[in-house]
């Protein structure tokens, strides 16, 4: 067969995300000049916030049919101090995400070797976790209103949405992920105590799905005990998934525990491939640090390795990961994880590591 190529389009966008795709896409080139069995073409697209400033809108009228010309969108962050954040998040992210179906967030955790968890007895063995987020709908379907804002009796609704559809497909898609990973255990996350419609239906969904699984072993738990769950009994965990809010804040926790949000990784996946999907760090654009060089760039790392894993370059992935890990074992590492190390040495040392072990 031919060496197969890739298009991949890269979307920096703001704050440290300029940082860290760059050194990202510096890592993704060392590797495939090494690796000489795929390889990899970056489209360069300026959307983000200084676009917006120009034009009043983040993306294009075109931007969806450009992205669709590619096998994969590696995205950095988006979010700037002086535009709204819901201006920004659903001017770009969401509007990527939502109409090119990216409707599984997949977020692995574990703790890379040569770092270490805040958590005193936890062990790299007790934290191994993929959280599973509802990506399309839910509580950030955009639903709701706001009337009569400037009165004493103003009113406004955040209406969650859950379709038969939307919450089916993500929990064969989940457990599907818990199938394939070892222990085969799904944790079902809900709060159908207080949010007794679309909690309930959320649960109906998982046992109907839950049927066509009997190899999976699966539990419930409500959102707030989950929290302490994951603190607590990290290695009765393994496989989660929750709906785009819960999930979205279980994930930081998650990111947190297993040593920084500076390398914690996300895809935004169409599992029925018809549309590309998105990988991304899972932290924002960090205005504290922009510019100053230290961001932490393994959590776009371990991106990029979740990238070449969905485009079926596993091996090129598993080096990647090595690499990296190799690197933080042996102590290069950014001010987050506890070392002294900018962003662009961390970089280099990546790269060195991957051409020493190809
Ligand atoms: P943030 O993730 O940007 O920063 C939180 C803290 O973590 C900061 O102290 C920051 O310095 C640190 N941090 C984050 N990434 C790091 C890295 N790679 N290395 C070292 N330290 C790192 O979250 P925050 O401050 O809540 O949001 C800032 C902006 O980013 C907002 O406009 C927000 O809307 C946006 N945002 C965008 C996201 C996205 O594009 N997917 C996700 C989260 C936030
Ligand atoms: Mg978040």
């Amino acid at each position: 067969p031919g060496r197969p190529t890739y298009k991949i389009a890269s979307i920096p966008a703001d704050g440290i995300g300029p940082e860290v795709i760059s050194a990202g896409i510096q890592v993704l080139e060392t590797l495939t000049k090494e690796l000489d069995t795929f390889g990899l073409e970056f489209g360069h697209l300026d959307w983000g916030s200084a676009y917006y400033r120009k034009n009043g809108q983040y993306l294009p009228d075109n931007a969806l049919d450009i992205l669709k010309g590619y096998n994969a969108i590696l995205f950095g962050a988006v979010g700037d101090p002086e535009i709204p954040d819901h201006i920004s998040l659903w001017g770009l992210r969401l509007a990527i995400c939502q109409p090119l179906q990216q409707y599984a967030n997949v977020r692995p955790t574990r703790i890379l070797r040569g770092t270490s968890s805040p958590l005193r007895s936890c062990s790299r063995r007790d934290l191994d976790w993929v959280i599973v987020r509802e990506n399309s709908e839910g509580e950030y379907a955009g639903h709701g209103g706001t009337s009569h804002l400037n009165e004493a009796w103003s009113v406004a609704t955040e209406v969650s949405i859950f379709t038969r559809h939307g919450v089916e497909r993500i929990m064969r898609f989940a457990f599907e992920t818990a199938r394939s990973r070892p222990r085969k255990r799904l944790t079902v996350v809900t709060k159908s105590n207080a949010q007794r419609n679309g909690m309930v239906f959320w649960d109906l969904c998982a046992s109907k799905i839950a049927a066509e699984f009997p190899d999976v072993e699966w539990d419930k738990m409500l959102v707030d005990a989950m929290t302490t769950r994951m603190v607590l009994h990290p290695e009765t965990i393994d496989t989660v998934v929750a709906t785009n809010l819960h999930a979205d804040i279980l994930s930081d926790l998650a990111a947190a525990l297993a040593g920084s949000i500076g390398i914690a990784p996300t895809s935004n996946l169409d599992p029925t491939r018809a549309n590309p999907s998105m990988f991304e760090p899972i932290h924002g654009s960090a205005f504290d640090i922009t510019g100053k060089g230290v961001a932490n760039p393994v959590g776009t790392f371990w991106s990029s390795a979740e990238m070449l894993r969905w485009l079926g370059q596993g091996e090129a992935a598993d080096l990647l990961m090595e690499s990296v890990e190799n690197v933080l074992e042996g102590g290069v590492k950014t001010l987050d994880l506890g070392g002294k190390n900018t962003t662009k040495e961390v970089t280099d040392k990546v790269c060195g590591e991957i051409e020493r072990l190809i």
